[in-house]
């Protein structure tokens, strides 16, 4: 029984480790982009109402060099593709939850 519990706590560890990382990182995004993904800077868009393909279009054109900024860029290099699949997860739903 003991075992078994350790077992699942071993288990589920990386995933609670996993998801903070993210949350940390779209944390990076808001402060940029805004927390209800109104853009409160010019320069910067919303990422309110995109798409999740276009998300993950848009970020992986940055990390590949395809589609250039000198700050997005840099952040994108910084984001796996696991990372961006998240992110773009992340957002997505974020929009969806705010037009309810
Ligand atoms: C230091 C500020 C800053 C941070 C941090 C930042 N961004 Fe950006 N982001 C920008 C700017 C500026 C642009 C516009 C680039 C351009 O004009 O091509 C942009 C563009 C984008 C775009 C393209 C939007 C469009 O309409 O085409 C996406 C998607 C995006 N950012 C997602 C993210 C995500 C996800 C994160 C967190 C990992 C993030 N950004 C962090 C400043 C930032």
């Amino acid at each position: 029984m003991r075992k078994a519990a350790l077992a699942w706590v071993l288990l589920l560890f990386p995933a609670i480790g996993q998801a903070a990382d993210y949350q940390q990182i779209a944390n990076m995004c808001v402060a940029c982009h805004g927390s209800t993904q109104d853009s409160s800077f010019p320069s910067i868009p919303n990422l309110k109402w995109q798409n999740k393909p276009y998300l993950v279009e848009q970020l992986t054109a940055f990390k590949s060099g395809q589609r250039s900024d000198k700050t997005m860029s840099k952040v994108a290099q910084l984001l796996s593709e696991q990372d961006i699949e998240q992110l773009a997860t992340y957002f997505y739903t974020l929009n969806h939850k705010g037009s309810q």
